[in-house]
């Protein structure tokens, strides 16, 4: 999703500005630019792709580095095309506005249609280009600045985050956000307004999160928060973010990707520590909250396989009936049948998902308990819901989700064993054993993964010029194989598709032939027997198969990959790197930008 960054201060502001870019590229992006202020005019410099384009064309303007305010963006298309004319920012017809933008005007064609007929002219398809000439028709009638900028978003209906720059004030910036992420970086003797935290990092750990319908005017020297609707002041503490731009670098691997699946024993290890105690899990962010009647899990993509494979481990030890919810089909339900014992349980790696966001305000106004599992501490998500569960991975670059979902069973598996000791629907002696292995699963992982790395490495070779690929599963492996499904597809661009063993016969087996190989996981539990005759069947019409076994599974496949065991859903464990590292190795070979796949976004952050 887009990403924005907007600096005053006593720094050469443009090079600050495409560092702070850099910084936000895991978000994804097909263009960028940069706006600044020198002699009197506003210079917009902006390049379709990558971060390169727009650094070559800044060499070639004078004065880049005489100028201590500027602001910039990568955008993620929406509305328009991604080329050059779309690209931000984007100015008023009058020259004297720039502005950068991620989010969607709703009501942006009404405005324009408005504009057009008091005169304007549109150079792109942007909603953006529409505001900022809102903006500049309020200051016909509003000269102060901040007045103008606030009557035309109380005009606009959607959502937004966006930074604005005035000719006449060279050092001033105004920001505003509405359902999008916005942070304000405070320095010393400069300050910053970013759309994510390592975008200006390296100078402040110092921030404040801004609320929706809020606006900041900033300067070098300060900043004023007022609330949109009246122009009050709003209060804000700062707070200090702890982590440090190493975590976000790639510490020695080819890929953030490669990168955060091998940290995915130290975060079961962090996600552990304080939360197991003395053979008892402690969620003390839950224990003011009632144990729910019913539980719906609602999320998006990875987060929603998830929690998909959470409600096995919550109904089985907790007793807590779950249904499972794809954001943007909850928030639209036409019937909502949410009673007051329910609980909403939005999962959410970046926080700020727009469709997830918007089923936790539907869940809120409907007066069921609201929680968060969520990777971005201060995130939109985060702070709405009623209570939330940090989920502690760290920050996840790599646009695809890997160590983030981890974390989510992880903590899924401790919900369960928390309210299964609170509903005293499991055993003492079960809650101990399953602790146990969790206890153990770090150490199993980290030796296990070199070696899974290298046959995916092996397996990957010989399979990736499938053009197309089925995943199996039953049971708790039956999320995996959708998310190994999603993971192969999104890297890769092979077609893929997850499906529940059981399902192969009643249409998706027309498929198989020599040429459309199957992955299919097939753990030593009690639905092997029913796995292996699913895998059989597929043999039978030529297919190739992969079976994904532990010790104790004697199948016939044509390849055989085997992970180290673990009882019961903890299995699941060490499924997921097995899934992960197979896209990843078939993605890499393939020459594909694994961190960055085309067309995705890293925070989905519109709709
Ligand atoms: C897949 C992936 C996406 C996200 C989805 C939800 O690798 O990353 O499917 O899982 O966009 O994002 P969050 O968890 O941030 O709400």
């Amino acid at each position: 999703m887009c990403g924005i960054i907007g600096y005053a201060g006593h720094r050469p502001a443009v090079p600050v500005v495409i560092e702070g870019l850099r910084r936000l590229e895991y978000r994804g992006y097909d263009s960028a630019g940069v706006a600044f202020a020198r002699q009197g005019h506003l210079h917009v410099v902006r390049a379709t792709g990558k971060l390169a384009a727009l650094e070559e064309k800044l060499a070639h303007e004078g004065g880049v580095t005489m100028t201590t305010c500027a602001m910039g963006h990568t955008r993620w298309a929406t509305h328009g095309a991604p080329v050059e004319r779309n690209a931000h920012p984007h100015c008023s017809n009058d020259g004297t506005l720039a502005m950068v933008h991620n989010g969607i005007i709703e009501n942006f064609q009404e405005i324009k249609a408005a504009l057009i007929d008091k005169g304007y002219v549109f150079s792109s398809e942007t909603d953006t280009e529409v505001l900022v000439n809102l903006i500049a028709e309020h200051r016909k009638t509003e000269p102060d600045l901040l007045h103008a900028f606030a009557a035309a978003l109380r005009e606009a209906r959607g959502a937004y985050a966006v930074c604005l720059m005035d000719k006449e004030n060279p050092g001033v910036l105004y920001a505003a956000r509405m359902s999008a992420p916005l942070i304000f970086g405070i320095g010393t003797g400069e300050n910053f307004i970013a759309s994510d935290i390592p975008a200006f990092l390296p100078y402040t750990r110092k921030v404040l999160f801004l609320e929706d319908g809020e606006i900041v005017r900033l300067t070098a020297s300060g900043f004023e928060v007022l609330q949109l609707a009246d122009l009050s002041l709003a209060t804000h503490e700062p707070q200090v973010i702890q982590w440090d731009m190493q975590a976000a670098q790639k510490s020695g691997y080819r890929h953030f990707m490669l990168k955060e699946i091998f940290e995915q024993p130290r975060v079961i290890a962090d996600g552990l520590t304080g939360r197991v105690s003395h053979g008892d899990v402690l969620l003390r962010e839950l224990d003011a909250l009632p144990v729910p009647r019913r539980l719906y899990i609602v999320a998006c993509g990875t987060s929603y396989h998830s929690g998909l494979w959470g409600r096995h481990l919550l109904e089985h030890w907790a007793k807590v009936p779950v249904q499972v919810e794809i954001a943007s089909e909850f928030r639209y339900r036409d019937t909502l049948l949410l009673e007051k014992d329910d609980m909403v349980l939005v999962i959410s790696q970046s926080g700020e998902t727009a469709d997830t966001l918007a089923a936790l305000r539907i869940a809120r106004e409907h007066g069921v308990h609201v929680l968060g599992l969520c990777n971005v501490v201060g995130s939109s998500i985060a702070r709405e819901a009623q209570a939330v569960l940090y989920t502690q991975a760290g920050p996840e670059i790599s646009v695809a989700s890997t160590k983030a979902m981890c974390s989510q069973m992880l903590m899924l598996a401790l919900m369960a064993l928390y309210w299964g000791r609170r509903k005293d629907s499991m055993t003492m002696e079960d809650r101990h054993s399953v602790l146990a292995v969790l206890e153990k699963l770090p150490n199993v992982l980290a030796e296990a993964l070199p070696e899974m790395h290298k046959r995916a490495r092996e397996l990957s070779r010989k399979y990736a010029q499938a053009r197309n690929f089925f995943y199996l599963g039953r049971g708790h492996c039956y999320p995996l194989a959708l998310e190994g499904a999603l993971k192969l597809k999104e890297l890769s661009y092979i077609h893929a598709e997850g499906y529940a063993a059981g399902e192969m016969k009643h249409g998706p087996i027309a498929l198989i032939d020599p040429t459309f190989p199957t992955f299919v996981l097939a753990l030593d539990d009690d639905l092997l027997p029913k796995v292996v005759s699913n895998l059989v069947e597929v043999q039978a019409r030529q297919g190739r198969v992969i079976a994904l076994v532990n010790d104790g599974v004697d199948v016939k496949a044509d390849d055989v990959w085997n992970i180290p065991s673990l009882p019961g859903f903890l299995a699941a464990f060490a499924v997921l790197p097995a899934v992960q590292l197979f896209s990843y190795e078939t993605a890499d070979y393939l020459g594909k930008d694994v961190d960055q796949p085309r067309n995705l976004a890293k925070s989905v952050t519109v709709e």
